[in-house]
């Protein structure tokens, strides 16, 4: 746990940088003491277990999605990674040389019926890590159905920049991925539902996650149905009545619609309804809504008059007409609000490496408030952000100061190149410092442009049980420049305890750089899952297909030779190879951290549990506790009475700071975790039983979930206790339509 245990492992991938690190600890002691764990946390490297996927502590793959499971596993994926399949043209072999194209070019029909074995190699990165076995399982990536609209070729479902979301029942919806690299980046059609109780059942072990699984093969992946068109980078919204609304995203070539043009947005809002759903009619659970011509909302909005397309990208006149108004952003961070609305933040995505000269990269400070009445749609103009939208500024809605706090992020750049070593290495777009608050009661935005110690990019920003928030990983770049420590920020109060801001204080510095496409989720036990990473794009090396294999005992290993991780991007595009990324960073990051807060180490090993959770004097009793694979989970519904035992209290406190919260399961990529939401609940300690001998009972009246905004889904309910330190959390299903687990 500490980090002296830390640096005796090796890194295979990482050396370089881990020697920057050791010489930086020990010069720690002459700049400033940042040992000290309670005050300043503590990072552990993760070795998994021997008997699965992982080669110590490398993953063998990337992590570009990641999300906390209702079991408490982590899954990852990342699809093909916009890799390249060589041979690609490198500097300084060739000295001008042309951009890799990644993957799948559309003038090589890479989805013929034929090419399915190769596909699925080239998509196949999925992995489960369990923090309480310490377990890493190299898993499989879902299997492509046939294209209906295509005969003779499978529909691609390339998980790589997908969207994905919880479901009301812990499964997650999986939105969209690449379909093409070339001509340029497009989105698929595919979805997929993850079943977690099925995950449960498998044996992980004794399957070669490298074959397509047989068709009658436990599978944890549902095919649930097409979307209308492709989504490439899209988000998704939990409504309070179940259902899942999916926003942005680039559109594909899509049959049956005019030609698409690069950078086209996609212009339907869809719902995805599980009360729906059904495995032999996928599309029943899907509705599709074209917002393009509503009024006041992005897509007539006019702000980019007249258009001048860049030179060379394909912009016909649909293209340049489009361009003039707004659109929806990709990874658009929008929030469901108390009153129903959504609010759509214009944060998101629009990277510097697109377009070289901005162009198509809307610049805006719009912000729009939809409302949704079943599948009807409307739009309202919002208070205009102080400042344009950036990229990859990370948000939350704060429970602190009841705003959505908006923190560093790209301005709109074509990135800068920094001269090293006789060479231009490109660096991405710079971040920035600032902080921008949306505050929801007076609906207006503040602005701090220093709020952050230096500009940063490509971080998270999550919710802790404490109401503390970690701005965690990312870069002053989104290429390079990677920022090791990270920040916590705790609310300060006045003698009237009102909330009156945010106490800053750097964490102990991590190891790993967390660029472009790492990942942050805060687990049930309080620790902080940190993987991934992109400092450029890999290459595959060879795409060799296993032969069938039967009873295996462990999991076979990764080639860990099989993708060339040692290059840098030499301009906005092309690389250049014989040296791991600039500084010595490696293409992807394959190693994991895990971070624990201060708060870990309050009163050393004692620790308050959530013992178990009773429904009292039920008007109406429900199976409200089930046991599933040894664990047990309970169901909570609105207005209703429960006791809940605590175990491991403190035995005496000064002033309580004790709390009972909720925060929904974390769902990250690209710098956002949009699955976590944080809902205070009330409770009176039960008198008869006051807390005795480290134990205590507490009383719950469950608020109404329409009008406290709990859109029903999996929780992670934690006891933070008098002196600060949450419990582990009680996994907890918050639903009023579900009859059972
Ligand atoms: C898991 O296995 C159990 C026992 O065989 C079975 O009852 C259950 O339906 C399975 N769950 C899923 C989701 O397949
Ligand atoms: C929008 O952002 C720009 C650039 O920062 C700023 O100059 C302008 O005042 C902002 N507009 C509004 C309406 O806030
Ligand atoms: C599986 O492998 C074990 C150990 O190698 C062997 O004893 C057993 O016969 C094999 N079973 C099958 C069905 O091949
Ligand atoms: C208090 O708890 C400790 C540890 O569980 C136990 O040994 C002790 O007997 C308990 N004392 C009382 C008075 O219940």
């Amino acid at each position: 746990m500490h980090s002296k245990r830390y640096f005796i492992q090796k890194n295979k991938e990482c050396n370089a940088m881990q020697f920057l690190v050791i010489v930086t600890s020990l010069f720690a002691p002459f700049l400033a003491v940042k040992s000290d764990s309670s005050i300043y946390g503590s990072w552990e490297p993760v070795i998994p277990r021997s008997d699965g996927g992982a080669v110590g502590q490398s993953l063998g793959m990337q992590t570009v999605h990641s999300v906390l499971l209702p079991s408490g596993k982590v899954l990852m994926t990342s699809g093909s990674s916009w890799r390249n399949l060589g041979p690609v043209e490198f500097y300084p072999d060739f000295p001008n040389p042309k951009a890799g194209r990644g993957i799948w070019n559309k003038d090589q029909d890479p989805f013929h019926n034929s090419k399915l074995d190769e596909y699925y190699q080239l998509v196949n990165n999925a992995g489960v890590y369990d923090p309480k076995e310490n377990t890493f399982y190299r898993i499989s990536h879902p299997t492509p159905v046939d294209d209906p609209l295509v005969k003779d070729h499978f529909a691609p479902n390339d998980l790589f920049c997908t969207g994905h979301q919880h479901l009301p029942d812990g499964n997650i919806l999986f939105a969209g991925g690449t379909q093409y690299y070339y001509p340029y980046r497009t989105g698929h059609r595919a979805t997929y539902i993850f079943d977690w109780k099925k995950e449960l059942n498998i044996t992980w072990s004794t399957v070669d996650w490298r074959l397509i699984p047989e068709p009658l093969a436990e599978n944890p992946w549902i095919f649930s149905g097409f979307m209308e068109r492709g989504r490439w980078y899209t988000s998704l919204v939990p409504l309070l009545d179940g259902r899942l609304a999916l926003f942005g995203g680039y559109v594909g070539f899509d049959v049956g619609y005019p030609e698409m043009y690069q950078f086209e947005t996609n212009s339907l809002v869809e719902f995805f309804d599980p009360s729906l759903f059904e495995t032999n009619n996928t599309q029943a659970a899907w509705t599709a809504v074209d917002v393009k011509a509503s009024p006041n909302g992005p897509f007539t909005s006019l702000i980019n008059q007249p258009f001048q397309p860049t030179p060379g990208v394909n912009c016909d006149d649909r293209c340049k007409l489009d361009n003039q108004y707004d659109v929806f952003k990709l990874y658009p961070e929008n929030y469901l609000l108390d009153d129903g609305r959504i609010f759509m933040t214009r944060e998101g995505d629009w990277v510097s490496m697109r377009t070289s000269d901005t162009a198509h990269m809307r610049r805006t400070n719009r912000t729009y408030f939809v409302t949704i009445k079943e599948t009807k749609i409307t739009f309202k103009p919002g208070p205009s952000r102080l400042d344009e939208a950036t990229s990859y500024g990370t948000s939350f809605l704060d429970p602190n100061s009841q705003s959505i706090m908006i923190l560093g992020g790209q301005p709109t750049s074509s990135g800068t190149f920094l001269y090293q070593q006789k060479e231009n290495y490109y660096a991405g777009g710079r971040g920035s410092r600032k902080l921008e608050q949306f505050h929801l009661s007076s609906e207006h935005w503040t602005i701090d442009r220093n709020f952050l110690d230096e500009d940063r990019t490509m971080h998270s920003a999550l919710i802790l049980p404490t109401r503390q928030v970690l701005i965690i990983n990312g870069a002053n770049y989104d290429f390079y420049g990677p920022i090791f420590y990270p920040i916590l920020l705790t609310p300060r109060y006045n003698d009237q305890n009102a909330f009156i801001g945010y106490r800053k204080q750097r964490m102990n510095v991590g190891v790993q750089p967390r660029l472009y496409h790492n990942t942050a989720i805060l687990l049930p036990d309080g620790r902080i899952w940190i993987s991934g990473g992109n400092s450029a794009r890999a290459t595959v090396r060879n795409t060799i297909i296993p032969q069938q294999q039967t009873n295996i005992t462990q999991q076979p290993k990764p080639n860990l030779d099989s993708v060339d991780l040692d290059m840098y991007f030499i301009d906005d595009g092309p690389l250049g190879r014989h040296q791991k990324g600039m500084l010595g960073v490696p293409t992807e990051i394959w190693a994991a951290e895990i971070f624990s807060p201060p708060y870990l180490f309050i009163d050393g090993n004692r620790r308050a549990s959530i013992r178990d959770i009773q429904l009292l004097t039920p008007p109406k009793a429900y199976n409200y506790k089930s046991v599933i694979h040894e664990k047990t989970y309970y169901l909570l519904k609105s207005n209703k009475n429960y006791n809940i035992i605590l175990d491991g209290l403190p035995m005496r406190c000064g002033k309580s700071i004790a709390s009972l919260v909720m925060i929904k399961l974390p769902s990250n990529t690209h710098g956002w975790d949009g699955g976590q939401k944080f809902v205070e609940l009330p409770y009176t300690v039960v008198p008869s039983n006051a807390i005795n001998n480290g134990t205590g009972q507490i009383h719950l009246r469950t608020p109404n979930a329409q009008t406290a905004n709990i859109p029903p889904a999996f929780y992670m309910l934690f006891y933070v206790d008098c002196k600060g330190k949450p419990s582990e959390a009680q996994m907890v299903r918050f639903d009023d339509r579900a009859q059972e687990l």
